[in-house]
Formats: C-alpha cells, sequence, structure tokens
C-alpha cells in the first residue's frame, strides 16, 4: 500500500481483517481499517493509535516511515480504544512523547490507561508548530464522544477528523481515495466515494447516528476551515470526493433520506414474513426501491443502515407476551435511541388471540414524530392476501 499521503502525512494505520463483529455489535463483511497517521517535520506528531491487537504490525508501520527518530508529540482526537489502546505501547517506546488532547480526554487517558504525567492540554483554536507545519485544534464534542476534537494541518488543509467521514471496510490499493478500494468488493464501483458509500451509511447508522445535532454542530464550525484532504480514523483519506462526503455526512445527519422502503419484519411461524414479502413484491411491481430485513436472522446493522438510507420505514412484528415481538421491539428501540425523524412509516403484524404489537409500533413512530402512512395491518392468525391488502399500501407509498 502506497503510505504516503504527502512529504509530511504518511499513513501509519491497519485493516483489521479478522474481528467478525465491531464493537460486540456490529458484523464487519469487509473489515474496518483503525487510521493512524504522521507529520513529520522538525518535530513529528502521532496523530491517534491504532487498536491494541496490532501493535507489531502498527509500530513496523511507524518505523519504515520515520526510523529510529523519536516521535515528540501524540494527538488524541478521541479516546475510544479502537484508536487510543495503543497509547500505553506508544508511551513505552518513546518514552519522551507528549501527549497532546484536551481536558475532557484527560481523565479518560488516566482510567483507561493510568496515564497522568506529560499531557498538554489545548482548547479551542489552540495551534502547536512542528516546525514549518502548524496544527490547530477544534472540539468536535459528541461525534462521537464527549471528548472528541479534530485537528487541522494548516498549511496542506488537511483534516485529521477522528470518526467522522469514516466508513466501514478494510481498504485495499492505496489510502487515499484515488487509489483506495473497499477490500473484497467484486463488483468495482464508479469510484471509491460509491464503493464505499453503503458502509459508510452502514458505520454512521450504527455508531454515529444518535449525534445528528452535534454533527451538524460540527460541521457548522468546520465549514470555516477550507479543507482539501480529510483524513480520518476509518476508511479512506478523502481527497478528490471531500465535497461528497461533507455533503453526505450533511445528508446523514439531518436525517434526510432517498425515496424508498427499508422493510424489516420479525416473524415466529411466517404470517408476518409473508405479509413483508408481498409488501415487497408490490412496491416492486410500481418501481419503488426497497429492502427487505430479516430481523431474526440478520444482523439489525443492516436494516438500521437502509432506516437512514430510504424515507419510509416498515417493520412488521407479530404480537408477543401482548407486546412487539422482541427483535421488531429492538430495531424500534434502536430508532428512536438514534432519534429517527423525518420518516413515514408503517407497522403490519400478525397475532392469534388479541393485537398489540401494531398499536405499540405506531405509538412508538409517533412519538418520534414520524409520519404514519395508516393505522397498519393487524391480523389475526394466517397470513392471506385478502387480510393484508399490501397492494393498497405499497399504491399509497408510491403515490405519496
Ligand atoms: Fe472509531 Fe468512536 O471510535
Amino acid at each position: 500500500m502506497n503510505r504516503k499521503i504527502s512529504e509530511k502525512i504518511r499513513y501509519v494505520g491497519v485493516n483489521d481483517h479478522h474481528k467478525v463483529i465491531f464493537e460486540g455489535l456490529w458484523p464487519l463483511p469487509f473489515g474496518v481499517s483503525y487510521n493512524s497517521y504522521l507529520v513529520i517535520d522538525d518535530k513529528i506528531a502521532l496523530i491517534d493509535t491504532a487498536e491494541a491487537d496490532f501493535s507489531n504490525e502498527y509500530l513496523s508501520n511507524i518505523r519504515k516511515q520515520i526510523g529510529n527518530r523519536p516521535i515528540d508529540y501524540l494527538v488524541v482526537n478521541h479516546m475510544e480504544p479502537d484508536h487510543s489502546s495503543l497509547l500505553g505501547v506508544i508511551r513505552e517506546i518513546y518514552p519522551d512523547i507528549r501527549i497532546v488532547t484536551n481536558a475532557k480526554a484527560v481523565p479518560m487517558i488516566g482510567g483507561y490507561y493510568g496515564v497522568t504525567d506529560n499531557i498538554h492540554v489545548v482548547k479551542e483554536g489552540d495551534t502547536l508548530s512542528l516546525g514549518n507545519s502548524t496544527l490547530a485544534f477544534y472540539m468536535a464534542p459528541m461525534v462521537h464522544w464527549p471528548e472528541t476534537m479534530v485537528t487541522y494541518f494548516v498549511e496542506e488543509k488537511t483534516l485529521f477528523s477522528g470518526d467522522a467521514f469514516g466508513t466501514f471496510g478494510a481498504v485495499d490499493g492505496g489510502i487515499a481515495d484515488t487509489d483506495a478500494r473497499l477490500c473484497g468488493w467484486l463488483d468495482k464501483s464508479e469510484n471509491c466515494f460509491a464503493e464505499f458509500k453503503d458502509e459508510m451509511t452502514r458505520y454512521y447508522s450504527n455508531i454515529v447516528g444518535k449525534y445528528g445535532q452535534t454533527v451538524q454542530a460540527a460541521l457548522k464550525k468546520l465549514s470555516g476551515l477550507e479543507i482539501k484532504r480529510i483524513c480520518s480514523t476509518h476508511g479512506p483519506v478523502w481527497e478528490n470526493h471531500v465535497a461528497d462526503v461533507v455533503a453526505y455526512y450533511d445528508k446523514l445527519s439531518r436525517y434526510e433520506a432517498e425515496r424508498g422502503v427499508c422493510i424489516a419484519y420479525a416473524s415466529m411461524y411466517g404470517n408476518t414474513a409473508q405479509a413483508a414479502k408481498s409488501l415487497a413484491a408490490e412496491l416492486a411491481k410500481r418501481g419503488v426501491k426497497y429492502s427487505l430485513h430479516n430481523l431474526c436472522t440478520e444482523n439489525v446493522s443492516y436494516a438500521y443502515r437502509d432506516a437512514f438510507k430510504y424515507d419510509t420505514i416498515a417493520i412488521g412484528a407479530p404480537t408477543y407476551n401482548n407486546d412487539i415481538f422482541p427483535p421488531a421491539y429492538n430495531f424500534m428501540y434502536g430508532l428512536c435511541a438514534r432519534l429517527v425523524k423525518n420518516r413515514r412509516f408503517f407497522a403490519f403484524g400478525s397475532f392469534t388471540w388479541a393485537g398489540a404489537s401494531v398499536r405499540l409500533l405506531n405509538e412508538m413512530a409517533k412519538k418520534q414524530d414520524m409520519e404514519l402512512i395508516s393505522e397498519g395491518i393487524s391480523f389475526p392468525q394466517g397470513y392471506t392476501p385478502e387480510k393484508c391488502n399490501m397492494a393498497a399500501v405499497a399504491e399509497l407509498i408510491s403515490k405519496q
């Protein structure tokens, strides 16, 4: 991989092809990268670290770039352990390194790694000179932890953005979007942004989705900077697609979506599943884009992705214990936790002796200010097309 981003910026991150579930929750079908960067001048700064499992590879990446030169500063933009868990190792190898971070990160560094000394605390707009290179620091709280900040390399108009503008997916080829490719993606897309877009949506919706308001605040703050390059902690370095990724994060954090339907269902004996598939078939007949997710067999990660992608959400759930069948409740709960709004909503599901799931799903949707397409379809016992007129529902969706 070409790790030279510029004469002064080198990529020293790693690709993780081994982890199956990220954060114990989210699948990684294409892996993930933990990005870290060196800024090399009279002084050297390391921007974030990487995941602890990769210490040998990570240290080797650093040495290949700077040999035995010492690193003067470790900039900690974000304390989540996928980026900070080699902090202790770096301190052992570079004992004089000075940690540069903000006040909110200091107790976290102590709490996670027992490190309390040689820390330089920066505030909004503070700068650090490396010689002929200047790093400026801007706070970006809750993008996605409270201590998050970003670092701007003034002379190269480069933003080290932490998780912001990141994606799932390991990176093949070079790290820059001029030649980066999503690892394992067989059918290459027309460009790097198009190829990573679904994994960016999944990353955003799964991990950052709750924080739309704070992402908006950060975007507003950063709009005052001229940004030519974005070095995120996950995924490609954006050079050709800076405007695309900034516009897309803006859209996602406003909860704006394209026309289409995310159908997510959970079914015990197949009746709610048949209703879901009937809705999908009727939407297809009308040329409406949709995705269909079985919440009993599929990780909910993909349904969250499409709930952020499409402007309509349809949830199917039988009634269970006079409540919503748990896999569907889990999905709906996650949508509410992520404050998903600006969506049209439709609920459906079977019951045997008393229906509750559709009513309860509708109540949750209304609390999120979602617009109900109809009162939903709650049907007794077995599925029949007569009980579930999905043609009428699809018609309503396609006309609205
Ligand atoms: Fe990739 Fe919030 O850590």
